[in-house]
């Protein structure tokens, strides 16, 4: 990533990551990622804001050679996840006489997972500001976007909010948001919201509740575009966090022999009647990016399953599991699946279910190929569920 100058003295020094495919060994990324790190330069002083994942530090270290920079006095981490700080010891190496500026949470663990030594540490709290001559930072401690330790860092006279992971996106990209096709962005950040910050909605509303009293003219993220109309991604967030759901029926399933399969269908088809948004998933194919994307709106979830010796197949348990993780708004869900011989497949799932309280509508559970009485009771499900959405005036 080229060093790009966002404002007078304030550049985006960070790396691109384009050919990665895997964040946590778990998150597709199918654009790749950015690590955005920021450099802003004061009369007196100069302060990094965060660092870059160690795959990429060499090319933080060499942007900032570069710029014939030869003094940090500050490296701000906004966030200990190594993505960001796992570039700090080789900064701290290049530029000794820096200081890591962070809060207390932030620096207990950046000693632990990066042994980054105490007396390199300089920790402010919330509301702190710290000089660099001409230029002010104020630090907004926000816990849990997504980490306990999380805090973004404000440039006061430039009106700059440096969000750490909040409205980040996983693409291979620093542009202006202005530059880049909204649609493709506000899907790479609904994406992001949905794998990164779903589980932390509540939150996430009480910091946007602090922000809105800021005057904010641009949002520089860790990860992806820099917004240069931050509304954008403002008013983007306030309808992925509000309670507000959409007219969605999203259906995870996977069948082994056609059973299963051919229940899914004819639900699709029976809700789709309805005038009801069906997203089914083949689990043995999805992209699990894709479908934390659609809970983020949807009103309810149904999840179709065989019974595998004992249990549900083992790939829907994985996605019931990633539902409760996740903590979507669901307002609904029901299972739907064939059995051959009996099993616990139904216990097993409920049991998953422990961090969200949808409404569980009566699952439909049929003894191999479904037969006509199965398809009533399919019907009978259908019904129930376009009830509820019309209940919520959905429908
Ligand atoms: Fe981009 Fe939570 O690190």
């Amino acid at each position: 990533m080229a060093v790009k100058e966002l404002k007078p003295e304030v550049y985006s020094v960070g790396a691109l990551h384009p050919d990665r495919r895997l964040f946590d060994e778990i998150i597709p990324l199918p654009d790749g990622t950015s690590y955005n790190s920021y450099l802003i330069i004061g009369k007196n002083k100069t302060a990094l804001i965060d660092a870059v994942d160690p795959a990429k530090q060499d090319v933080l270290i060499g942007n900032l050679r570069s710029m014939g920079i030869k003094e940090i006095h500050y490296v701000i981490s906004n966030h200990a996840e190594q993505d960001h700080s796992g570039g700090i010891p080789l900064v701290l190496e290049e530029y000794p006489e820096a200081k890591v500026v962070t809060n207390i949470k932030c620096k207990e663990m950046l000693k632990d997972l990066l042994l980054i030594p105490e007396e390199r540490f300089k920790v402010i709290g919330d509301g702190d500001t710290l000089s660099l001559g001409g230029k002010n930072l104020k630090f907004i401690i926000a816990p849990w976007v997504h980490w306990p330790e999380t805090m973004l860092t404000y440039l006061i006279e430039d009106s700059i909010l440096f969000s750490c992971d909040l409205f980040g996106s996983h693409l291979a990209s620093d542009e202006y948001s202005t530059s880049v096709d909204e649609n493709k962005l506000l899907k790479a950040a609904k994406r992001y919201y949905a794998e990164i910050m779903m589980p932390f909605r509540e939150h996430i509303k009480r910091h946007m509740e602090v922000l809105q009293k800021i005057k904010i003219e641009m949002i520089a993220p860790s990860h992806g575009p820099i917004y240069d109309n931050p509304n954008l991604i403002f008013n983007a967030y306030k309808d992925w966090i509000s309670d507000d759901v959409k007219n969605i029926v999203v259906l995870p399933y996977v069948s082994m022999h056609g059973s299963t399969l051919k229940m899914v269908e004819y639900l699709v088809k029976a809700l789709e009647e309805k005038g009801i948004v069906v997203k089914p998933y083949n689990l043995t194919k999805t992209d699990i990016g894709e479908l934390a994307m659609d809970l983020v709106d949807a009103a309810t979830v149904v999840l179709g399953t065989p019974t595998m010796l004992i249990g549900p197949h083992p790939s829907a348990f994985y996605a019931a599991y990633l539902v409760n993780i996740l903590r979507p708004k669901t307002k609904y869900i029901s299972i739907i699946g064939s059995y051959g011989w009996g099993g616990r497949m139904l216990e097993y799932i409920k049991g998953l279910l422990t961090s969200i309280k949808p409404e569980l509508i009566e699952p439909v559970v049929v003894k191999g190929y479904p037969k006509q009485g199965d398809f009533e009771k399919i019907d009978q499900l259908a019904d129930r569920i376009a009830t509820k959405h019309r209940e919520l005036k959905l429908l």
